[in-house]
């Protein structure tokens, strides 16, 4: 049975290079790899303990069991003013509680055109999932330094480094996915 990788982009912005660059590692995943794309995060409520009342919000249910349902998370984020952008985070904070990330293998990349690669953001998401039990897979959360030089206008990779950095990525995620747990903390 293929692994399925529920891949989360933390852009909203429609040219994304975040958002390219998980659309280019789901274009190279392995045929024992199944990739689908979690579309909601700009649609949920923002996150409020009052309105987690039953099975909360649809919208939600619908993000808790897709995390639930899959083998594996990819996000795919910017940083935002040395942070984790706010509808991202809102997104994490709906499953504090519900836990659907608890030994959940999660690849963390973050993506800017700064030479720093969104580590303030790559940090914090870290200290987020770890806190909901998250299992980081290591070799798959990286920090990409200067994305806008290694995508082209259509959002294609044209950085070889970047080719092998997602093929260790999937590599990486397969792995954890499978149940393999070396590697990663
Ligand atoms: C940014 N950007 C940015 N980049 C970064 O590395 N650290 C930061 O703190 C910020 N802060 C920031 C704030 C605001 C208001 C904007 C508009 C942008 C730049 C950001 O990385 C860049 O716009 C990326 O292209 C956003 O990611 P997507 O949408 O291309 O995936």
């Amino acid at each position: 049975k293929p692994i399925q990788v529920l891949a989360i982009s933390g852009s909203l912005r429609q040219k994304s290079s975040n958002s390219a660059l998980m659309q280019a590692i789901m274009e190279r995943a392995p045929e024992n790899m199944t990739f689908s794309v979690y579309r909601g995060v700009g649609d949920l409520p923002h996150f409020n303990p009052d309105i987690d009342l039953d099975e909360g919000p649809v919208s939600v249910q619908d993000l808790r069991s897709q995390l639930k349902q899959t083998d594996a998370v990819l996000i795919c984020s910017p940083e935002y003013g040395n942070g984790v952008p706010g509808s991202l985070k809102n997104a994490l904070d709906w499953i504090v509680s519900s836990g659907e990330f608890v030994n959940k293998p999660t690849a963390v990349i973050t993506a800017s055109p700064t030479p720093m690669g969104g580590d303030k953001a790559h940090a914090s998401l870290l200290l987020t999932l770890r806190m909901i039990n998250a299992i980081i897979v290591e070799e798959a959360s990286i920090m990409i330094p200067q994305i806008s030089l290694k995508l082209n206008q259509q959002g294609e990779i044209v950085s070889e480094e970047l080719q092998q950095q997602i093929d260790a990525v999937l590599d990486a995620l397969l792995h954890a996915g499978s149940g393999g747990e070396e590697g990663s903390k």
